[in-house]
């Protein structure tokens, strides 16, 4: 008798447990795996605050997400959420529109313009790939840190601003800061509250959440019907090592719920890439070199052979990838 009463408390609170999801989406980030929590806990500690963050992490990883948890979660969500993209614009137009500019300022500057930084006042301005600036423009962001003020192009008079900082990298600036591509004072700067993304391919079991959350969402979204994932496809993407992160993950999945025909996804819908992970023996027993050649065929297959980005992945330059990718094939 007792034994069916525990049996139905105990199937009430998973049922409870499974409705709430109280873990699983931490600012509409999925994730459970301890690196994860650790990000969340400091996501968490930081939104209440006005202090800078800089977040981490490689191509992919939820960086600009996490920047929109901080504000929306925060203090000023009703504000504005200003995300501005620092990478390949030239100095002269970002400038303009981080700053904003006067009338007649420079020829077509046909009008007063409110940059970046204005339209931001009061909420958070999301400063991606901060690595990307010139250092004459790391000079400008600098004093807006220090001293929350800056003049608009043409402007002798400087405007005030209550703007909280969020900055992403994916390439670690330390590195820059050595090569002198960097400022360092505008690293300490930045580096108040730093969030670092881990790559997918150490969350663990985030893999497999990641991959329900998202075939939940494309099945949805496409009014598909349900669909699974065979145990040996869930293996080969569990194993794969993801160098595209979540973005790639996301994108493979919502490529198989539009292409498939059947209720179930198997090894051989996957790309070539998975198929190789799914063969492979897990033992400890493999050469470096063979590793090696195995993590750059998935890279560049995951990248549609770009060696440009799978490079910037991989963290070696393009003449190192080609040099390797002469003994991948
Ligand atoms: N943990 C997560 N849970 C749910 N969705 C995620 C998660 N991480 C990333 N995503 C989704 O993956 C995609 C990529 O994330 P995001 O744009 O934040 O990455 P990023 O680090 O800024 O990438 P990049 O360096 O390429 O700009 C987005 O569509 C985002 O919503
Ligand atoms: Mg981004």
């Amino acid at each position: 008798m007792l034994n069916a009463v525990e049996k139905v408390l105990h199937k009430s609170s998973r049922v409870k447990k499974s409705k709430l999801k109280p873990l699983t989406q931490n600012f509409g980030i999925v994730g459970e795996s301890d690196p994860m929590l650790q990000v969340f806990r400091v996501i968490s500690k930081a939104r209440a605050t006005n202090a800078t963050v800089l977040i981490t992490g490689e191509s992919g990883t939820g960086k600009e997400l996490v920047a929109r948890a901080l504000h929306y979660g925060g203090k000023t969500s009703a504000a504005p959420f200003v995300p501005v993209n620092c990478g390949g614009i030239p100095d002269s137009l970002l400038e303009s529109e981080l700053f904003g500019y006067m009338k007649g300022a420079f020829t077509g500057a046909t009008e007063t313009r409110a940059g970046f930084f204005q339209t931001a006042d009061g909420g958070t301005i999301f400063l991606d790939e901060i690595s990307n600036t010139s250092l004459a423009m790391q000079a400008k962001l600098l004093r807006v840190l220090q001293e929350k003020e800056f003049f608009m192009i043409g402007s002798k008079k400087s405007l005030k601003v209550n703007v909280r900082i969020v900055a992403a990298t994916n390439v670690d600036l330390m590195q820059l800061i050595k090569k002198g591509l960097f400022r360092e004072d505008l690293f300490y700067r930045l580096h108040i509250i730093t969030i670092n993304l881990p790559p997918l391919r150490e969350r663990g079991n985030d893999i497999l959440r990641l991959t329900d959350f998202f075939l939940d969402k494309y099945v949805r979204e496409l009014d598909k019907p349900l669909m699974k994932f065979t145990p040996k496809a869930l293996k080969a993407i569990k194993e794969y090592a993801w160098p595209g992160n979540v973005r790639e993950l996301q994108n493979l999945i919502h490529r198989l719920v539009i292409m498939a025909d059947e209720s179930t996804i198997d090894v051989p819908d996957l790309p070539e890439s998975f198929r190789y992970s799914a063969s492979r023996t897990k033992g400890l027993d493999r050469k470096l070199v063979e590793v090696e050649r195995e993590y750059i065929r998935e890279a560049l297959a995951a990248n549609q052979n770009n060696i440009s980005v799978t490079a910037q992945i991989l963290g070696i330059d393009r003449k190192t990838l080609r040099e390797k990718i002469k003994h991948v094939k």
